[in-house]
């Protein structure tokens, strides 16, 4: 049973350790070495609003979802979403994006985009795909992934 509640600094170090063992694997998100602990810190807790997603073993995946840009630009979400990857292919990513979206049009966003979205990244692509976005825009060899080297990135979008 997976219960989705908002971050609290009581979580901070398993999404510290969540996020660093997601981005070991050099598959998914852009960060690397330089993306230290206070980075994440000002990244997951002093601007969108971060959410966790717990079961009986603890914190086992996290998001955050805030306006993609200021002032003209806020009326569209983006969102980051990241599960422990002893639990990934469960259906905790699935809950996440959708209680994302149910929140992002609570509070009156029209749309939702992802700008960053690794081509390869098969997991992501078909689980936005399977809820409603479609992909805007590639961004030839935009990422470069650890074992696959240049890759595309794409740019997803849905409306709300
Ligand atoms: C991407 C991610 C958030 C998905 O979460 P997850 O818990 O692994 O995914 P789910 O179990 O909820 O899968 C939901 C859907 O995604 C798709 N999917 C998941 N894993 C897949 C895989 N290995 N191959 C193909 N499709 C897959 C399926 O469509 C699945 O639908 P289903 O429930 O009908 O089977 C998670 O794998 C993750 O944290 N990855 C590393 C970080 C990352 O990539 N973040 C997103 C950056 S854009």
């Amino acid at each position: 049973m997976v219960d989705i509640r908002p971050a609290s600094m009581d979580d901070f170090n398993t999404m510290w350790n969540i996020f660093q063992s997601v981005i070991e694997t050099g598959d998914a998100l852009p960060f690397g070495e330089s993306f230290d602990r206070d980075t994440f810190h000002q990244d997951w807790f002093t601007s969108h609003p971060a959410y966790v997603a717990t079961n009986e073993s603890g914190v086992i995946g996290m998001y955050k979802m805030g306006a993609n840009y200021p002032d003209l630009g806020a009326h569209v979400s983006s969102a980051t979403f990241l599960v422990s990857p002893d639990v990934q292919g469960k259906g905790v990513g699935r809950a996440l994006v959708c209680h994302s979206l149910e929140r992002a049009r609570s509070e009156g966003f029209s749309a939702m985009q992802f700008n960053y979205v690794v081509s390869t990244n098969v997991a992501a692509v078909e689980l936005y795909k399977s809820l409603g976005f479609s992909i805007a825009g590639t961004l030839p060899k935009a990422f470069r992934h650890k074992r696959l080297g240049l890759v595309d990135a794409y740019v997803m979008f849905r409306f709300l």
